[in-house]
């Protein structure tokens, strides 16, 4: 029986996740055994209980479930987003899901904002290190005033390159990473040492370390040229916006965060929890409330689930749901349609059924 855990989140969250719950149910009909429970983490359980997520939570989770289905995180009531380190990025660190992987694989032409470029073009794949750099959640405060920490550590840095080469090299695509060591000599030297380390153990794959400010130059005018992008945790946050963009928005942009089998700090005992699936999107507070954000980028990450589950029958079937409705012109507002994201959620699913 796989377990999955249910965090809905805050503004948006609840509002996309309620169109992929039905996926859960019917990936039972193909004879997969699952089961989902409700957990209520965020802003309005923190502002009425005090918890964010509490330790005897995390363990639960940790130890009880083998995936977690995420919504999103931000609440304007929450202005230091407490919470959200508290639950998202605790979340992320300490299960060790190491790896940020969000594809971008466009589905329609249309949805394509670059001149001269469709959809076929385009397939990326971002592996973004997923516990460290400025999201360390380290600082301190003295006399003198804040100081904010940021931390690369090799281990970090091996787990999440070995997982971006292993991509590429099966894929059969470049792999570039994206980088800083020009002026960031200490924390993107080290990337670029085991960057430089690894090369030689993977030679089918061909790797390149580019810049980041040039790489994003790059990604627009020749998207064609990329395949997998490993990033450090803060560049390949705003690389995953930008590849949203390429695929026609926030509302299409799927995401998993996952544990690697090797990792060297769980010594061969890998928590039950391996991975926690969310929409690459926020809360979306301009529009949260009013039954119009796009499920789709929810419904798409419950196809990672499945894929990471191993039941790569269902991820397809969920996957190409959606893009016949969306061939079939679905569109909530975002994509320039007039559906509620109630209506939107069934015409993705409808292809299931
Ligand atoms: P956002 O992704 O929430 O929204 C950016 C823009 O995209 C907004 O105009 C929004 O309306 C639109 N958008 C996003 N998702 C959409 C959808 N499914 N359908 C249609 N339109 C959609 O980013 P933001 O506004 O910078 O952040 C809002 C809050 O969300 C902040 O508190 C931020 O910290 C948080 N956030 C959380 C996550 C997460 O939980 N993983 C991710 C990003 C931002
Ligand atoms: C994302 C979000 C998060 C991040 C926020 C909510 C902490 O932007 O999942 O990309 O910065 O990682
Ligand atoms: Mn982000």
């Amino acid at each position: 029986m796989v377990r999955i855990a249910v965090i809905p989140g805050d503004g948006i969250g609840p509002e996309v996740l309620t169109e992929a719950l039905p996926i859960l149910e019917w990936v039972r009909s193909l004879g997969r055994e699952t089961e989902w429970a409700l957990f209520p983490h965020g802003a309005a359980h923190y502002l009425s209980t005090g918890e964010t997520l509490s330790t005897e939570t995390f363990i639960h989770l940790r130890d009880n479930f083998d995936s977690i289905l995420f919504g999103a995180v931000g609440d304007a009531r929450v202005p230091d987003g407490r919470h959200a380190e508290d639950i998202l990025l605790r979340l992320r660190k300490e299960l060790l899901l190491r790896v940020n992987y969000r594809p971008c694989s466009p589905m329609l032409d249309k949805h394509v904002p670059l001149k001269g470029i469709s959809a076929a073009d385009i397939h990326m794949e971002i592996f973004r290190e997923n516990t460290e750099g400025p999201y360390c959640l380290q600082g301190e405060t003295t006399e003198q005033g804040a100081t904010d920490f940021s931390i690369h550590t090799e281990i970090a840095i091996s787990c999440l390159l070995r997982a971006a080469f292993q991509r590429a090299e099966s894929l059969r695509v470049p792999l570039t990473l994206a980088h800083k060591a020009n002026v960031l000599k200490y924390g993107h030297g080290l990337w670029m040492r085991v960057f430089r380390e690894m090369q030689p153990a993977f030679p089918g794959v061909q790797s390149n370390a580019m810049h980041a400010d040039a790489l994003l130059c790059a990604l627009v005018q020749r998207p064609v040229d990329f395949g997998v992008i490993a990033a450090d945790n803060f560049i390949g946050d705003l690389i995953s916006d930008l590849l949203a963009a390429f695929q026609g928005g926030m509302g299409l942009a799927a995401s998993a965060n996952l544990a690697v089998a090797d990792d060297p700090t769980l010594m061969g005992n890998p928590f039950r929890c391996s991975g926690l699936f969310e929409p690459v999107h926020g809360s979306a507070p301009d529009i949260a409330g009013q039954g119009i954000a796009n499920p789709a980028g929810s419904i798409l990450s419950v196809a990672l689930l499945f894929r990471h589950l191993g039941w790569s029958e269902a991820a397809q079937a969920v996957e190409g749901s959606v893009k016949q409705a969306l061939e079939e012109g679905a569109a909530t507002a975002d994509l320039g349609g007039v559906l509620s994201t109630r209506e939107m959620g069934r015409a993705l699913r409808a292809g299931l059924y």
